[in-house]
């Protein structure tokens, strides 16, 4: 793989750019890019790369276009990620969710699972959320220099996986390790290093852990956690039968509702620091949370891209896409689209229209989670506020070498209380 520095930007011919290379995201140096893409060629064809040939859609409108035409851009047939489905050994589990699913499969299955994370259900947990959010805020080193990433990020979305879930708390941080280790395929983190094999055996751990729970589960009443409400519903209460499924359905609700919601927590600080301007606005006017946690998904667009496969020639933005084509949508890109966000690369807590961002997709598809991702960093916010004048990033931000997941992994931070 060519290392390009964003020096290169402007030399490198149109058609040889690949903002698939994960160095681009560990170094946070994607953003010239995307707005040369964006700029000269808003639905890019890149005819060689290690993910093979692929179209990049960058602007906001093109995103749009792709996201809600799922009769033509499909899920299903190649998956949802620039790297192809990763088949380890024949026989062997991949898990299939509806994430990966086209019409009129996907919808059905979306639907058993959804009350789970609608209002109603997300009022119920509202204050086991808040509660948990206060017990980390609390107990945090006052005066010492420490990873907000792993004290808060981590621990939080970890402790609101475990109760969505209904996992037993104490074990909360496995959840946090299969997530990572499902996303950890070399192709989309450039790490060679990753032992396939270990990775399945872990993997099918998970599977088994899960199952063991459902068992467990099947013989209580009826309860407000996921895997009740699976059991409880038609349409997927034998899903236990089906391996693939099993697997694949847990694992997209725990990666769905970790590594995305970890980022924006971690990215939330940093923009703050990078704006403090936009720090006093928060201060001043706490009243601007909601809107900021929108703006704060925005700018971290915790899901690089999503990908699809044309079941049909098509054109798009004046490109003609053939049947069988990948086709990768980039949110990154779309997020900082000038001509929808004025000065994109900036956060601003109060931007009148933040929530027209793509950070959740669009369509059928659109994340599920979207609500239950805003109410927990709207509460992590409302505690930190009234209790700490600045959450100080005092050292170098440390980001994973990864195209679909803008991780974060080291944010060395200083408290100081109110
Ligand atoms: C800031 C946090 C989050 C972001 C940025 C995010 C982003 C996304 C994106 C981009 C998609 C695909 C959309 C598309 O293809 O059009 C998606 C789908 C999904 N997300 Fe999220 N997500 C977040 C949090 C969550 C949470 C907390 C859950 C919890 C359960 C979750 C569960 C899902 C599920 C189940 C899907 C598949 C939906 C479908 O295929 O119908 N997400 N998410």
């Amino acid at each position: 793989m060519s290392i390009k520095e964003t020096s290169d930007v402007d030399s490198t011919p149109l058609e040889e750019i690949d903002v698939s290379r994960p160095e681009l995201f560990q170094n946070d140096s994607w953003q010239p890019w995307f707005a040369r893409l964006r700029k000269e060629a808003p639905v890019h064809y890149l005819a060689d790369s290690v993910n093979g040939p692929f179209w990049s859609v960058s602007s906001h409108q093109l995103i749009k276009e792709v996201d809600t035409n799922n009769k033509v851009f499909s899920s299903e047939k190649g998956g949802i990620a620039i790297v192809d489905p990763y088949v380890v050994e024949e026989n062997q589990i991949q898990g299939q969710s509806f994430i990966t699913l086209d019409e009129p499969k996907h919808m059905k299955q979306r639907m058993a699972v959804a009350p789970s994370v609608a209002p109603k259900n997300l009022a119920e947990l509202e204050p086991l959320i808040r509660e948990r959010a206060i017990d980390i805020l609390e107990n945090l080193p006052v005066g010492e220099t420490f990873n907000w990433v792993q004290e808060v990020s981590i621990e939080l979305t970890a402790r609101m996986l475990a109760t969505l879930f209904g996992f037993p708390y104490e074990e909360r941080r496995q959840l946090v390790y299969w997530s990572d280790l499902a996303t950890a395929v070399p192709e989309v983190t450039g790490d060679d290093s990753i032992d396939m094999n270990k990775r399945y055996e872990e993997l099918m751990g998970a599977a088994a852990a899960f199952y063991q729970l459902w068992v467990a589960r099947a013989q209580e009443p009826p309860s407000f956690d996921l895997i009740s409400m699976l059991i409880h519903n038609e349409e997927t209460s034998r899903m236990n039968e089906d391996p693939e499924l099993f697997l694949g359905n847990i694992l997209l609700l725990i990666v769905g509702g970790n590594d995305t919601t970890r980022n924006s927590i971690s990215g939330g600080v940093i923009g703050l620091n990078k704006y403090p301007d936009e720090y006093q606005k928060l201060r001043d006017n706490p009243g601007l949370i909601p809107n900021m946690v929108s703006e704060m998904v925005r700018w971290q667009t915790p899901v690089i891209h999503m990908r699809r496969t044309a079941l049909e020639d098509i054109e798009l933005g004046g490109q003609q896409i053939k049947a069988g084509d990948k086709v990768v949508m980039w949110y990154v890109s779309g997020n900082r689209d000038e001509a929808v966000f004025p000065d994109a690369d900036k956060l601003i807590i109060d931007r009148p229209n933040a929530r027209a961002h793509v950070a959740f997709g669009f369509g059928v598809h659109r994340c599920m989670g979207n609500r239950l991702a805003e109410m927990q960093l709207r509460i992590l916010w409302e505690e930190i506020v009234k209790r700490f004048h600045t959450v100080e990033v005092v050292g170098d931000v440390e980001r994973l070498p990864n195209n679909f997941i803008r991780g974060i992994k080291d944010v060395p931070v200083r408290l100081h209380p109110i």
